[in-house]
């Protein structure tokens, strides 16, 4: 069977860029189900449903239509054919995403979607997000927790946003988010950020991006 690499974590743990290191050096595909519901809400944002409306959300996700590109050297992603790799990213979809990823209806859509991207994976995917272990793959070959401490998650966000250019205000408004965003994440109903039992943790706090890539790449290739 093919390989499925699972990777689980809360934000700024290095999920993305561990994943998609892990999966260009080994010839697998790369899928951040993370951008999925971030396609989602921009989408909803972009069409004015209300996405404190959990009701509005459900009735609404059925509509657009998202496709990831798993090449793990040039990832994409679009919503009904529009490239929406910049705006996924910015301060309203990330304001916004946890509330839409906690609707039920979401979830089943995204987690069909992304176990179509496994089976049609030629060698194997590395899959990353915060149920890949626990609800989207089971069965996978390899799990890992990725975590962090909170004060290196923070940071690590911090850097990526000053070389950004990003001013010092919006950078502490995103460290604050990003722990509301991991609360949220951790406490919702359906498919709870947590590890799975048989889940490798690797907490990479003290660790560099090498090490773990290092790390990760050996278990899969165990
Ligand atoms: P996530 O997908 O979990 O939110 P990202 O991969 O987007 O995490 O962000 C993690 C950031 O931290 C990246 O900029 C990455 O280069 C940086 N980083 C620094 N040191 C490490 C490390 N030891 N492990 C993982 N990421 C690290
Ligand atoms: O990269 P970052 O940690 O900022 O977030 P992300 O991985 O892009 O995920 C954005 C949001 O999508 C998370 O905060 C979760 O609310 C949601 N998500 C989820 O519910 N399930 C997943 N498998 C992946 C992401």
């Amino acid at each position: 069977a093919p390989v499925v690499v699972a990777i689980d974590g809360p934000s700024g743990s290095g999920k993305s860029t561990v994943s998609r290191a892990v999966a260009a050096r080994l010839g697998l595909s790369f899928l951040d189900t993370g951008a999925m519901y971030r396609a989602m809400t921009w989408w909803m944002l972009a069409n004015d449903v209300d996405v404190t409306d959990a009701e509005a959300v459900a009735v609404a996700c059925g509509k657009p239509v998202i496709v990831s590109g798993t090449d793990a050297d040039g990832p994409t992603i679009t919503v009904d054919g529009q490239d929406v790799s910049g705006p996924i990213r910015g301060p309203e979809v990330t304001a916004q995403v946890s509330a839409v990823a906690a609707v039920p209806a979401v979830r089943a859509r995204l987690v069909e979607l992304q176990r179509g991207c496994a089976e049609v994976a030629e060698r194997g995917i590395v899959a990353e997000g915060r149920d890949m272990g626990t609800v989207v793959f089971p069965q996978a070959t390899v799990k890992v927790f990725l975590t962090a401490s909170e004060a290196a998650r923070a940071e690590r966000r911090a850097a990526e946003l000053r070389a950004k250019g990003v001013d010092e205000a919006t950078i502490v408004a995103m460290a604050a988010d990003l722990a509301r965003r991991d609360a949220a994440d951790s406490s919702r109903e359906t498919a709870p950020l947590a590890q799975a039992a048989d889940a490798v943790l690797v907490d990479t706090s003290e660790l560099t991006l090498e090490q773990v890539i290092d790390r990760i790449a050996a278990l899969v290739e165990e």
